[in-house]
């Protein structure tokens, strides 16, 4: 059959005839699922201008695929299996029965808060069923939704919330994350006194402490569910129409709102999904990204739901109560398919054998990572120590703009090379080109990773602002997607992924720009200006190390170190604690050019404890500067 991958014969003729007939290809793919009119056409793009459509005129619901399509074959199979942040809490089993159900319940009670089709709905949730059950509730009705991350702080909520221009906020009173509890509420009633035009927020009691709520704009969720109706039509959508936005950090600016929709992505998740992991009937399969981020979105929910997978779901963190958690959960639910980021197993890895040594792990058949380059080292413990080496490793390269997994072993079938993403899956064309544009050809090459022909789920505008998408992402190189990263090609035609070539950090798979923090550090009233930088980090792959320039009156107030917490915490603030500084370095000034442009990779270097071979320096306005860095203008520790 066309949509499985069974060897590399399998593999070299689907990528063939995705190459050379794309849009059959794309085509029968699509044919399997359930749609309430046929596409007319496959494909239409324009790279140029860019613009792209997938299933043209096709109408459908993506539940009715997730859900209602296996309803009579797997309708007491289970659907999703949660997992506590406390391990003596019980886990929480869904069928697809059950969750049908309960999304048809939900999808009722977002229709009597008057949400309708093409209104935007936030979630800001812990990783509970209900964040699920939400966000497929808005695909049910055909409402938009916007899951934004609860690390996020009240700032950085207000203004996802604002700029996607939601009426609607579904939110939890807490969240529960290791030992400690986020207050989600509490910081969602903060956004709000600048969010005007949210009218309704749906409260769901997690842990059931007391919370503000206001009466005229506050429910709760238990409470809403009680009177509706336990079914609810799919609402018909066009294979176009908008599913999601996600917001992600760019190299300038604010975060976009990266927009999928609904034929495509639901065609590309569900392909991807069954041949990246290559799910078998009864696999349990384990994603431990949070819903918050594109890999819970297409990997957690959509793409196992559409397979009819069973999707384990975890609400807490890999070292608590201890570091042997995962595993724990892994023997205890038998989990066959187990897909982590490189960053968790470096933190597991420090922790020592001790934790893994206890549990047996034989249930598991593959093993995936995804959000950053896996070092050798991280690659081979994780082969080695949990999967035996017996299970093939799928490096999977993609990005929240392109919806699914583009560069990535096939479990099994594409023979594994540690820290290499290996091959192209079907339908996905990437090319190498120099820093003009120009292609560089052939084996062991290395360039900027673009792709030059479109794929069902790739991005199809930024919300509100569609000359941004075109040209962050389609005008860097002329007639190509470009991904912002950069790549090598080796001698077997396999593809490793260097990392950012941009202005964007990815901090433990977390994806920052720099321009969002030093704006973040700017607004502290002592800053002058400031320049941030990734640098190595053991654990979280970067960390960010920011030089900042103060008011020399402003210093003489405060001790440096105080006056390096409040900065940290005007960061905690306005983004949040993933985005907090490693490292923060008061500075007399920063290297510019003449032009004055700041020269980052000097402060790269130095941040990476290099103190010369700066290059070419010649166009430095003030050479001492870099000096002055070097040696730390304000000693302090
Ligand atoms: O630099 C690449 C890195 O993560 C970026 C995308 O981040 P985000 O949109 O947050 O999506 C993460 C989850 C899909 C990419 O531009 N990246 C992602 N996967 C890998 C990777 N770098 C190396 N190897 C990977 N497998």
């Amino acid at each position: 059959m066309i949509s499985r991958i069974n060897n590399l014969e399998d593999y070299a003729v689907a990528y063939r005839r995705s190459v050379s007939e794309p849009e059959r290809f794309w085509s029968e793919v699509a044919e399997q699922f359930v749609w309430r009119k046929k596409w007319d056409k496959t494909v239409e793009y324009d790279f140029d201008d860019y613009n792209v459509q997938w299933y043209l005129n096709g109408k459908l619901n993506i539940t009715e695929n997730c859900l209602d399509r296996h309803l009579l074959s797997r309708g007491d199979k289970t659907a999703i299996h949660w997992v506590a942040n406390d391990p003596h809490e019980k886990d929480r089993i869904f069928t697809y029965k059950e969750l049908h159900e309960q999304v048809c319940l939900f999808a009722n009670v977002l229709k009597r808060n008057g949400v309708q089709k093409g209104d935007r709905v936030c979630l800001y949730m812990p990783m509970v069923p209900e964040l699920a059950i939400a966000v497929l509730a808005c695909a049910r009705i055909g409402a938009i939704h916007s899951v934004i991350f609860g690390g996020f702080s009240a700032q950085a909520l207000a203004d996802r919330i604002n700029d996607a221009g939601a009426k609607i906020l579904i939110t939890a009173d807490q969240g529960p994350r290791g030992n400690k509890v986020v207050e989600l509420k509490q910081i969602a009633d903060e956004a709000l006194f600048q969010c005007e035009g949210v009218e309704r927020v749906i409260v769901y009691q997690r842990t059931g402490v007391e919370v503000k709520m206001d009466d005229e704009r506050d429910v709760y969720w238990h409470d809403e569910i009680q009177s509706v109706p336990n079914t609810c039509d799919p609402e018909v959508m066009d294979s176009e129409d908008p599913l999601f936005i996600l917001y992600t950090s760019g190299s300038t600016g604010k975060p976009k709102g990266v927009v999928h929709s609904t034929g495509g992505y639901m065609v590309y998740t569900w392909y991807t999904f069954r041949n990246v992991f290559q799910y078998q009937e009864n696999d349990i399969y384990w994603c431990t990204a949070d819903i918050g981020w594109i890999t819970g979105h297409s990997y957690i929910v959509y793409g196992p739901l559409l397979e009819g997978a069973t999707s384990v779901m975890f609400e807490g963190i890999p070292t608590f109560p201890d570091a042997g958690r995962f595993w724990r959960i892994v023997d205890r639910l038998k989990v066959n398919i187990f897909y982590t980021a490189p960053t968790a197993i470096r933190a597991l890895m420090a922790q020592g054998l001790e934790y893994v040594e206890l549990y047996k792990l034989d249930s598991l058949k593959v093993l995936g990572t995804v959000g950053e380059p896996i070092n050798r080292e991280a690659w081979e413990w994780y082969h080695q120590h949990i999967g035996k080496r017996q299970c093939p490793i799928v490096d999977t390269w993609w990005q929240t703009e392109t919806g699914g997994i583009m560069i990535s072993p096939i479990a099994g079938v594409i023979p594994t090379k540690p820290t290499y993403a290996t091959l192209p899956l079907p339908g996905i064309q990437p090319i190498l080109v120099d820093a003009d544009g120009n292609e560089i050809e052939g084996k062991g090459v290395k360039g900027n990773l673009c792709v030059k022909y479109p794929w069902p789920s790739m991005l199809r505008t930024t919300w509100g602002d569609h000359q941004r998408c075109k040209d962050t992402y389609f005008s860097t190189f002329k007639g190509l997607y470009f991904t912002g990263d950069g790549c090598r090609r080796d001698e077997d035609g396999y593809y490793r992924i260097m990392g950012r070539v941009d202005d964007v950090m990815n901090i433990s798979g977390h994806r920052i720009g720099t321009a969002e923090v030093e704006n973040a550090i700017n607004m502290h009233k002592a800053v002058v200006e400031s320049a941030v930088v990734g640098y190595p980090h053991e654990i979280k792959g970067q960390g960010i190390y920011a030089y900042v320039v103060c008011d020399s009156e402003q210093l003489e107030f405060s001790t440096i170190t105080e006056l390096k917490d409040e900065i940290l915490n005007v960061v905690i603030e306005k983004i949040g604690k993933i985005a907090k500084p490693e490292k923060v370095q008061i500075v007399r000034g920063l290297p510019k050019t003449r032009s004055g442009k700041i020269m980052r990779r000097i402060l790269r270097k130095i941040a990476e404890g290099q103190t010369d071979n700066f290059g070419d320096t010649s166009t430095l306005l003030d050479p001492s500067i870099v000096e002055a860095i070097k040696e730390g203008v304000v000693k302090d520790d």
